[in-house]
């Protein structure tokens, strides 16, 4: 099941490197910084990709398929979701002079590199399981762009569970099943006085209900101020809603693969009852971002990609996806 989990993660990358090549990303949050940012961002993810050839042609095939066949729907998704979490970041960066961010589950994400080159204050611990991070630790210092924006060296000196371990950026190996230990290295890894950004994109779907919410406590209790910016599908809670179990179907058909809490939190209310802790909470579904949002000038910049005919199915997909804020 963990390898099956693991490899959700060569989706979330194919379906951004498809939008990077359309150009919906970077998204206009980003290019609003420097004009600089925009062309490093497509390089880097380019240059990612092209380094994933050497270490495994197997999955660089699977990417590179799925990245050549991907809709204007998944396009738009794959761009509101990036747009809704890098808002949310910037705008909690922009007010904290020191700030560390944690992704968890943070696979072939990228965000890192933008982010530690504009906030020069700013700390970044990626966490992932050992696969995950030791095949994107083989990247970053394979690739020379990468490895020169991380300011890496080549060999590998670090060892496991710290795969890498600058001052500033740490790649760290660790199940998040396992509260123990995720909380021991957060205790290596970050300091509970500084503000602190938590990202979970797409992780809490594929972890059981009482994992989840242990490290869900675990981390509110641990931190003294932060955010929490989670993104994830909900299986909808209409009467005739059928979107989250035939969601869990194809999904167990086609992989075997299983989002435990799908129905359980199947509502924008219930997925973020679970930081029900933290002072202030806030949940909207992707539909209401895109509408409330992304101004009318970046709506047009996006019909000029692609011409979008299933305007009822990008209403559909997004009103099932949800971007939760908590914050403390
Ligand atoms: C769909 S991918 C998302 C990757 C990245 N957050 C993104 O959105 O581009 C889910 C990621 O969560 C990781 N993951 C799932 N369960 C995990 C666990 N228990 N411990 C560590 N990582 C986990 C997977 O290995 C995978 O990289």
């Amino acid at each position: 099941m963990e390898r099956i989990i693991q490899q959700t993660d060569y989706d979330a990358l194919s379906c951004k490197l498809a939008a990077i090549s359309v150009g919906y990303l970077p998204s206009s949050v980003l290019q609003g910084f420097s004009v600089d940012m925009a062309s490093k961002y497509t390089q880097w993810h380019r240059d990612y990709l092209l380094t994933l050839k050497k270490f495994s042609r197997r999955t660089f095939g699977k990417v590179d398929k799925a990245m050549r066949s991907s809709f204007p729907v998944m396009n738009y998704g794959t761009y509101l979701r990036t747009v809704g979490i890098d808002a949310a970041i910037l705008n909690f960066l922009d007010g904290n002079e020191q700030v560390q961010v944690v992704n968890f589950g943070c696979g072939s994400d990228l965000r890192m590199l933008p982010l530690l080159q504009m906030f020069p204050n700013l700390t970044y611990v990626d966490i992932d399981y050992s696969d995950s991070v030791e095949l994107k630790n083989n990247i970053l210092r394979e690739s020379k762009i990468l490895r020169t924006s991380l300011d890496l060296p080549e060999e590998n000196a670090a060892t496991a569970p710290l795969l890498i371990d600058q001052k500033r950026y740490k790649l760290v190996a660790c199940d998040l099943n396992n509260t123990t230990e995720t909380a021991r290295l957060l205790d290596t890894c970050t300091d509970r006085d500084i503000p602190t950004v938590v990202i979970s994109e797409c992780l809490l779907c594929y972890m059981h209900k009482d994992e989840a919410q242990l490290l869900i406590n675990t981390v509110l209790e641990r931190f003294v101020h932060g955010l929490w910016i989670s993104y994830d599908p909900i299986g909808g809670c209409q009467p005739n809603d059928r979107f989250g179990t035939i969601m869990q179907s194809n999904l167990k058909e086609s992989r075997n693969l299983e989002m435990p809490t799908l129905m359980t939190y199947n509502s924008k209310e219930k997925y973020a009852s679970r930081w029900s802790t933290a002072p202030n909470v806030t949940v909207d579904d992707m539909w209401e971002i895109f509408n409330a949002q992304i101004p009318e000038s970046e709506r047009r910049r996006l019909r000029t990609l692609q011409f979008l005919d299933e305007l009822e199915e990008l209403k559909v997909m997004q009103t099932h996806y949800v971007l939760m804020k908590a914050k403390w």
